[in-house]
């Protein structure tokens, strides 16, 4: 290849590369693997909202409902499948990846050499591929990257990292690599530690999804059976403002991230200030508390998340509080229940 040829095929690479400083720039192709879990959904419909339906391609290894097929692309991706993705990266011209396949924190517990493979092994694939490919890779983090040695409140970004869930083994792990792929090649690694993620969508069995439940059990059958202690705090976000940081933080200018993994929370609580708040909206009903094995979890996890880091840095801002999310949450899983005719 002549210098000429050479320097013109690093420009259509570069020129490929999406960048938020260029004016009049192509709209970044994005795939989501695990997309069809609790955030890969409203996220696909999130980034089309701002990118183009058919800029947005959510995957997973489960088959979709029409209402996702027919919502924008859709393809099948295992993360443990490496030719698989090379073929989808090359097929479809992806930019940026945002990798959501994993086991989460309970589900993790109840197999391990699973939760292995697929948080781990798929972690190895998807990071060697964004490499590979030159890929700006999103990978989120959790509040169960902590353990504890960790400060609980608030828990600073940088501490003390000693989980004892395989679910926050594998999330260090995750967040260790991608730095270190960072700076030793360069690679645009991007991750938010996010809280426990409330949304009226069925969440994927970690230890906050008692917040969620609550308003399911609660508005279909006026009783809620919950797995922690009252006094349990935990820090929460509602989906809209976790899917705007994972956004805004995505659109960052590379050269403001001080760090290539943020802390970022909205909230904190216990279940008995989430209860306190929906009596005021439906007055009558009940709360049993039974802990289980998650209460060991959620007693080795941060209570307060300091994501002043987050706010410095890229302008991190929350705008949805308690009040908001309990509100928000009636209504939306009132409309579900409706749509669902149960
Ligand atoms: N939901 C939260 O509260 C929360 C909080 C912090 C971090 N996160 C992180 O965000 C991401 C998405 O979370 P979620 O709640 O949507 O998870 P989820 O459990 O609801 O969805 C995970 C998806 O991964 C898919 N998956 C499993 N094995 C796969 C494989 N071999 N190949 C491809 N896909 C596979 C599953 O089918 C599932 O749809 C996860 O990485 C999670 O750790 C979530």
């Amino acid at each position: 290849m002549t210098l000429l040829r050479k320097a013109c095929c690093a420009f259509a690479i570069n020129a490929r590369r999406y960048s938020s400083n260029v004016q009049n720039k192509k709209p970044p192709k994005i795939l989501i693997t695990g997309g069809l879990g609790q955030l890969g959904v409203e996220c696909a419909k999130h980034l089309r909202g701002k990118y183009g339906r058919e800029n947005v391609i959510l995957s997973d290894i489960i088959k979709p409902t029409n209402e996702v097929f027919n919502d924008g692309p859709y393809i099948f991706a295992d993360i443990l499948d490496f030719k698989g993705l090379q073929k989808i990266v090359v097929d479809h011209r992806v930019d940026w990846l945002i990798h959501f396949s994993a086991l989460l924190s309970a589900i993790g517990e109840q197999n391990v050499p699973l939760a292995v493979r697929v948080n781990i092994e798929g972690m190895h694939n998807v990071i060697e591929l964004a490499k590979q490919y030159g890929l700006r890779i999103f990978v989120p983090s959790t509040i169960g990257a902590f353990g504890p040695d960790s400060p609980r409140n608030p828990t600073p970004n940088i501490t003390i990292q000693r989980p004892r869930t395989i679910y926050g083994v594998s999330k260090v792990h995750a967040e260790l690599l991608g730095e270190y792929y960072y700076h030793k090649f360069g690679l645009d690694f991007r991750c938010l530690r996010f809280p426990g993620v409330i949304s009226s969508d069925p969440p994927g069995g970690g230890t906050t999804d008692y917040a969620i439940a609550i308003f399911h059990d609660v508005l279909r059958k006026g009783h809620y059976e919950c797995y922690l202690k009252p006094d349990t705090r935990l820090p929460m976000m509602h989906v809209k403002d976790a899917l705007r940081a994972l956004s805004e933080f995505l659109e960052a200018p590379s050269n403001t991230l001080n760090r290539r993994v943020y802390n970022v929370t909205s909230m904190s609580f216990t279940p008995e200030e989430l209860t306190d708040k929906m009596i005021k909206h439906i007055p009558d009903f009940t709360i049993t508390y039974k802990p289980d094995s998650r209460q060991d979890i959620a007693d080795s996890w941060p209570q307060v998340f300091d994501d002043s880091e987050a706010r410095r840095d890229w302008n991190w801002k929350p705008t949805v509080n308690l009040d908001d999310l309990v509100s928000l949450m009636i209504k939306e899983v009132k409309e579900k229940i409706v749509a669902n005719g149960f």
